[in-house]
């Protein structure tokens, strides 16, 4: 039964969208907030914000060389396979939702290019439960390991929508794993805490070397080390001269295969010779007056924006004059999210091989009964989120977000899973394999490393995806590139990208405030409302409790890369979370 039929119950009427679109008009425009308090650079030639300042840098030279946001964004993933090796890179995946603004009379275009992982072709849905599994084989084992496809993804984008060649694109990283690069101060955190994974169990040391020698300097990694990875150099350098066959079709491949065969994987020479790219149409819904592109499944991510925007969008009296860090805003905005993790759990999986209700997910009239459906003095007990369906019963990614001086965006998450994946590794190439098959309901009435609950439909199948929370994001205003975002965080990515959006659009935030600002986080279960430590204000706390929220104290949701629309130009942020800075052009 929906909350919204309980004692304290305020039913919502659902105003017609042209209302909806006004009075969010008028809210925005007499919006009681300040702009922003620190002066941000405006960047009108076009800005890189990455979550490291190498590949910010990287995407700022193919800019600088009159490349367009795409070659800007393929410079700064291969970067950060160098620089980030924890959390994304050539033994991963990703999802890149690209904005083409139509030049010369042309139309304006968005593109969603889909190069996640996919399952080995002998993993069938039973694979884990027929083998016993138990979740240090599902996460380290080389039954963890799904397919990469980074570097495929990352070629097709670059071939199709890119101007600049591969050896130009590829220079920066291959200049960074060769002459090498400074840990700075989340490598240093990183490496910490794997290292404690390594000494829990010293026999580790020898199982996964590659990461423990090379990439944790044995447990010595400090911020201020140069690291140098000779081995990445030599595997970019050969997809800089060979493309994507260098990997797909060669010795990179076939080293791939070993390390995962050796570890009991499954994965076979075919696999990774037949990778395929999909280039799809993004999700592209309306809210707050914005056109908002998301990616579709394999992400929930998309579907899941699409419905936190819709259900907000019909409260424009509770927003107006609401504070991001109030109790009646987070409230809302949770049980926005709390429908939305709902539906990921039980409908969302990869569409190529199972029936995902999108359409019906994202309709107005579900969104406007999922609103209805809203007690704002109390959130409700999980089983009255989101529809159930018929016969119901902090780690390794990396955001980067990209304008460039002709308005085309991009936004790209990509992910090893959790910090250096697998941990095993390509070592004679350097990198390290994801361990992205934990993204699927391995084994039923089990939750994944993040907690989370999912249906059947996200089961393993040959070369079927995982289901995935990554958010690439774009919003248009009026036509025009408004705001870039993503996060990395698994679940959390979807909250972290939503709540900085917000931040902009409802509280005209600049993009380092909307990064910075303090968040919170729903995955509908487990039942419980994480907030960061900029919210745990007593009086926050008790009117949250005072609403039934079980309350619980958080690091991190997420990290955010954003772009926003200032004055002609952009403002750019990397979230201080985890580092990085943005680099961009400012001819003003
Ligand atoms: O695709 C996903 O949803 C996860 N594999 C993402 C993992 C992640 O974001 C780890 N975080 N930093």
């Amino acid at each position: 039964m929906a909350t919204g039929t309980g004692r304290n119950s305020q039913r919502v009427r659902t105003a017609p969208r042209a209302l909806i679109a006004l009075t969010a008009f008028l809210f925005l425009l007499f919006t009681p907030f300040d702009s922003p308090a620190a002066e941000e650079t405006i960047y009108d030639g076009g800005v890189v914000a990455a979550d490291h300042a190498a590949a910010s840098e990287a995407g700022k030279r193919m800019l600088e060389a009159g490349g367009n946001a795409v070659d800007a964004a393929v410079a700064a993933s291969f970067t950060l396979s160098v620089v980030r090796p924890y959390s994304c890179g050539l033994g991963g995946g990703g999802f890149m939702v690209i904005y083409l603004a139509g030049k010369g009379g042309e139309p304006s275009r968005p593109i969603a290019i889909d190069y996640r992982e996919y399952a080995p072709r002998r993993v069938g849905p039973d694979y884990f439960e027929k083998i016993d599994a138990d979740s240090f084989t599902i996460r380290y084992s080389g039954r963890s390991v799904g397919v990469p496809g980074t570097v495929a993804g990352l070629l097709y984008a670059l071939e199709q929508y890119g101007t600049l060649d591969r050896a130009t694109v590829l220079a920066p990283a291959i200049e960074a794993a060769r002459g090498g690069f400074e840990a700075d101060a989340n490598y240093e955190k990183v490496g910490r805490s794997v290292t404690a994974w390594y000494e829990s169990e010293p026999s580790r040391k020898e199982r996964y070397p590659f990461v423990w020698k090379s990439l944790l300097k044995e447990g010595t990694i400090r911020e201020g080390m140069v690291l140098k990875n000779p081995e990445q150099a030599e595997a970019l350098r050969r997809i800089a001269a060979g493309g994507v066959k260098a990997f797909y079709g060669g010795p990179i491949g076939a080293e791939v295969v070993k390390a995962v065969r050796r570890r009991r994987g499954e994965m076979g020479a075919g696999d990774i010779r037949t990778f395929n790219v999909v280039e799809t149409n993004p999700l592209v819904g309306e809210a707050f007056g914005r056109q908002l592109i998301t990616m579709p499944p394999p992400s929930s991510g998309g579907v899941a924006l699409q419905q936190i925007f819709g259900i907000l969008e019909r409260f424009p009296d509770r927003l107006e004059g609401a504070a991001p860090d109030g109790a009646a805003y987070i409230h809302l905005v949770t049980e926005a999210m709390k429908h939305a993790f709902a539906d990921r759990a039980r409908y969302l999986a990869d569409a190529a091989f199972v029936d995902v209700p999108v359409a019906r997910l994202t309709s107005e009239s579900y969104i406007s009964d999922l609103a209805q459906r809203i007690d704002m003095k109390r959130t409700g007990r999980p089983e009255t989120y989101g529809t159930k369906a018929p016969g119901d019963d902090d780690h390794g990614t990396s955001h980067l977000s990209v304008i460039d001086g002709d308005g085309n965006a991009v936004a790209c998450t990509e992910t090893i899973n959790m910090y250096f994946g697998s941990r095993i590794a390509a070592a004679p190439f350097g990198f390290v394999l994801n361990n992205e098959m934990d993204d699927f309901l391995t084994r039923r009435k089990t939750r994944n490393v993040y907690g989370l609950e999912q249906s059947d439909r996200n089961l393993p199948g040959p070369w079927k995806r995982p289901l995935s929370s990554m958010s690439p994001t774009i919003l248009l205003k009026d036509g025009a590139v408004e705001v870039i975002a993503g996060a990395s965080g698994g679940p959390r990515i979807i909250s972290g990208t939503a709540e900085a959006i917000l931040n902009v659009i409802l509280f005209d935030m600049s993009a380092g405030d909307a990064v910075a600002a303090p968040r919170f986080h729903h995955q509908w279960v487990p039942d419980k409302l994480f907030l960061e430590r900029g919210l745990r204000d007593r009086k926050l706390q008790a009117d949250l409790f005072g609403k039934g929220h079980t309350l619980k104290a958080i690091e991190t949701v997420g990290a955010v890369q954003l772009i926003r629309e200032r004055s002609g130009g952009y403002e750019a942020a990397c979230d201080p979370r985890k580092g990085g800075s943005p680099a961009g052009i400012a001819r003003r």
